[in-house]
């Protein structure tokens, strides 16, 4: 793997344009930066991709999502294959993430799920009684969403860097379930926790199953990392992050960790539960921003961190976000591998050069 990036792209495009190419060679060009990092190994340079890299802010995406509805696209393998390669090939990321969404799997055990559109995802059927809790299944995931792993099949033919699949942790999607949709406050999610717990406990234990089922047979599909997003969880005080979300988060982790894929676990907002986040048994803690990430990493012991610029420092100016960008990785120097990336996923809004701008300096500011 050459040192620079730009130059292991120009080896790529000139082998892929050979048909006649000896997989073995190609193999030897793959840029594998990203995987290194996982594991803690030395790499020539910081791996980069960010959270929710496909999508709004790109004008390509949005071409592709004026065809189809939202969920048309997610059920799409050849469309999805398209918006995941995006910003690859226009923001040159380390790293592809699958495109699709953590409530897939919420709709295959039988909610229905709509995406409106300025509000997001709805679910008009809510999950608060026993009686709406037995409709719901464990999918078969290749029966029910075989569409996802058609796409990372297609996606391991065409890309040149790892593919990470992901899933929802069970907190936060039972929030979207218990809410009906995106909430301020959490009320009916915080109200079955205290006030039937074996409930929440069930459906807990209905979401957890389907989403170990769901990782492994993105797995068996070809994804190369996963990654477990709990986006809701830093709503959770630390005891209750360790009594109703965590165990179901560990569970999966556990059940994963035979298919000996790297596993990223992302709590947003979790600076005040780090300390039970690097308990989960994940290999990659990922961070988002509201922590130093040198602090972050004198917690997280012999683990990789993943994070955690601002995803609003993309609005900076060059020069600013330059310097920020060598700030963060002068302060993650002494990771065990540090995977860069935002701290949480980027805004519609942001500007796609600025995106790529950032890309560019992590790669020339990290080499060593
Ligand atoms: O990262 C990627 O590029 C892969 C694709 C991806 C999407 N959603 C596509 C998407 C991933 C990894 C997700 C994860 C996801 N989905 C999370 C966890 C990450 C986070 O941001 O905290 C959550 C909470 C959801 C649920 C969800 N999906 C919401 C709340 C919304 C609406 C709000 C929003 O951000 O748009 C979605 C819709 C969604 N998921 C879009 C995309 C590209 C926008 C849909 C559109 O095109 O209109």
């Amino acid at each position: 793997m050459p040192r620079n990036p730009t130059a292991a792209m120009f080896l790529l495009r000139c082998a892929t344009a050979n048909q006649n190419i000896n997989l073995n060679k190609l193999n030897s060009i793959m840029n594998d930066t990203f995987l290194k990092a996982c594991k803690g190994e030395k790499t020539t340079y910081t791996p980069i991709w960010m959270m929710r890299q496909a999508g709004r802010y790109l004008p390509e995406y949005q071409k592709v999502r004026g065809m189809v509805t939202f969920l048309e696209l997610c059920k799409n393998p050849e469309l999805c294959v398209e918006v995941t390669l995006q910003p690859i090939d226009l923001l040159n990321m380390d790293a592809a993430i699958l495109f699709s969404d953590i409530l897939i799997p919420m709709e295959a055990m039988g909610a229905h799920l709509e995406f409106h559109e300025g509000k997001g995802p709805v679910f008009p059927q809510t999950v608060r009684s026993r009686i709406d809790l037995d409709k719901l299944i464990v999918p078969d995931p290749v029966e029910k969403t075989g569409f996802v792993m058609e796409t990372i099949r297609l996606l391991r033919k065409e890309l040149k860097v790892p593919l990470i699949g992901f899933a929802g942790a069970p907190f936060t999607c039972a929030t979207y379930l218990i809410e009906g949709g995106s909430s301020k406050v959490f009320w009916e999610t915080k109200k079955m926790m205290y006030t039937n717990p074996s409930l929440f406990a069930d459906l807990m234990d209905k979401i957890t199953e389907t989403t170990s089922k769901y990782l492994l047979a993105q797995a068996d599909a070809g994804a190369q990392a996963l990654q477990l997003f709990d986006s809701w969880a830093g709503i959770l005080a630390p005891s209750d992050f360790a009594k109703y979300a965590l165990p179901y988060a560990k569970r999966i982790i556990e059940d994963c960790r035979k298919t000996e894929l790297p596993f990223i676990y992302f709590a947003n907002n979790g600076a005040t539960l780090l300390d039970l986040s690097v308990t989960s048994g994940a290999d990659i803690i990922g961070l988002d921003w509201r922590i130093n990430i040198s602090d972050a990493i004198k917690k997280v012991g012999n683990l990789a961190v993943q994070g955690n610029l601002d995803p609003f420092a993309l609005l900076l100016p060059k020069d600013e976000l330059r310097a920020r960008i060598r700030k963060l990785l002068d302060d993650a120097k002494d990771a065990h591998g540090h995977i860069f990336n935002l701290g949480h996923g980027i805004h519609q809004f942001t500007p796609p050069d600025q995106a790529k701008y950032a890309v560019e300096c992590v790669h020339e500011l990290s080499q060593r």
